[in-house]
């Protein structure tokens, strides 16, 4: 059984989807602990309602990145983490995180990578006047957005509604990412 701990900074629906196929046995797989930037999210409320672990900071308390990324890598630690799945984590993941656990950290954006980077992908491309949007999981290492693809799929839209982007762009997130993660726990 692997061990998975899920960083999210928000409402949580891909947490969501992970703890759900976790519970049900689609995927072979534990959330060991659920990471959150954000005291009050709605993820945290999420992952109690699935009696899922949570270790919640607020950045602020800490001298820097490196200081709240170490007590990070020491829940991980202490877990056995076998993978990191960031979901709507809105951090940059630094060195100290990185030294410990690269090789083992996805993250899942919604654009077609290396298209719109960023934490305003959707809001970007739709500016941009895009005609086919995209969901892309990677691996994570120092650049933003930047690690090797792992799986993306794409999906036509014509209209100029960020709002409707990103719910389409959920649907396609919550089966892509258990699928996804199902191949790298195999
Ligand atoms: C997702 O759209 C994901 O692509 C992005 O952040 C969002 C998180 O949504 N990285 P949720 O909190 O899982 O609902």
């Amino acid at each position: 059984m692997k061990q998975l701990a899920v960083f999210a900074s928000g409402t949580g629906t891909n947490f969501e989807a992970i703890a759900k196929a976790c519970a049900e046995g689609v995927l072979e797989a534990r959330v060991a602990v659920m990471v959150c930037d954000k005291p009050g999210a709605a993820v945290i409320e999420k992952a109690q309602r699935y009696g899922v672990k949570t270790f919640v900071f607020n950045p602020k308390e800490y001298s820097g990145k490196a200081e709240y990324e170490a007590e990070i890598v020491k829940v991980l630690d202490s877990e056995k983490i076998d993978l990191v799945c960031l979901a709507g984590y809105m951090r940059i993941v630094g060195d100290v995180l990185l030294d410990a656990y690269e090789g083992k950290i996805i993250n899942i954006h919604p654009s077609l990578l290396p298209s719109f980077k960023g934490a305003h992908a959707v809001e970007d491309a739709v500016a941009y006047g895009v005609k086919v949007y995209g969901i892309t999981i990677h691996w994570v290492n120092s650049e933003l957005d930047g690690g090797k693809i792992i799986a993306q799929e794409a999906f036509p839209y014509e209209g100029d509604d960020p709002a409707e982007v990103h719910r389409l762009g959920q649907k396609i997130e919550h089966r892509l990412y258990i699928e996804t993660i199902k191949k790298l726990i195999k």
